[in-house]
């Protein structure tokens, strides 16, 4: 089905409008920039998903918001994900979307818009551990997807003490570490393409 570019498909769990995850994700995406490599943010909130729900699909076939997602997944090599973590999970917004993303017009797996991605993971949160539990359910959810998740992940714990007004990480390690997610998953967009 897909024919990748060496692009990066960005998009976060949360739509908030004062939301932490939206600074991360800018800053992740910035540093995948800086290697070559161009991405596509995309707001989950533009246009929204309705919630899952198996009799609209038997009905109506996909929303249109799911088709383009599948689309612009299928277009690109690389999947970056701001995921903020609610009770140790992925958002709601986050899941439904993925799980939209993985239903093909008559359910055929050959159509996938995941296989073949590379993804990586940030978040942040206001308690001391930076929503590092949700990341570990993403990663699994998206294994299960087809996505090869890179190792390396960043997680800004205490992060409104550490994000500036401006949206700027004001900790130069949790900078470091965001930015390097970014990087890494442009490194290995661009290796897959030799
Ligand atoms: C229902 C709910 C559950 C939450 N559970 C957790 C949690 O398990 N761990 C955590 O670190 N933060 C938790 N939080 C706090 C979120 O990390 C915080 O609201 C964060 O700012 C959400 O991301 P956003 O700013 O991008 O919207 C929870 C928030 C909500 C609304």
């Amino acid at each position: 089905m897909a024919d990748r570019a060496p692009r990066i498909l960005a998009f976060s769990g949360s739509t908030r409008r004062e939301s932490l995850h939206r600074p991360l994700l800018r800053l992740a995406v910035r540093a995948a920039e800086a290697e070559g490599v161009p991405c596509t943010v995309v707001d989950l909130r533009d246009p929204p998903l309705p919630i899952y729900d198996g009799d609209l699909e038997r009905e109506q076939g996909l929303p249109e918001a799911a088709v383009r997602l599948r689309e612009l997944m299928a277009a690109h090599r690389g999947l970056l994900l701001a995921s903020p973590e609610y009770n140790g999970h992925p958002t709601p917004l986050l899941v439904n979307a993925l799980d939209w993303m993985s239903r093909a017009p008559g359910a055929r797996p050959d159509l996938s818009p995941f296989a073949g991605v590379v993804g990586a993971l940030v978040a942040a949160s206001p308690g001391p551990f930076g929503g590092i539990r949700g990341l570990a359910v993403v990663r699994g959810l998206l294994a299960n997807l087809g996505v090869t998740v890179l190792a390396r992940q960043a997680a800004v714990g205490s992060a409104p003490d550490r994000l500036a007004p401006d949206g700027t990480l004001r900790d130069e390690g949790a900078r470091r570490a965001v930015e390097a997610v970014g990087r890494d998953l442009a490194r290995h967009v661009l290796a897959l393409e030799r």
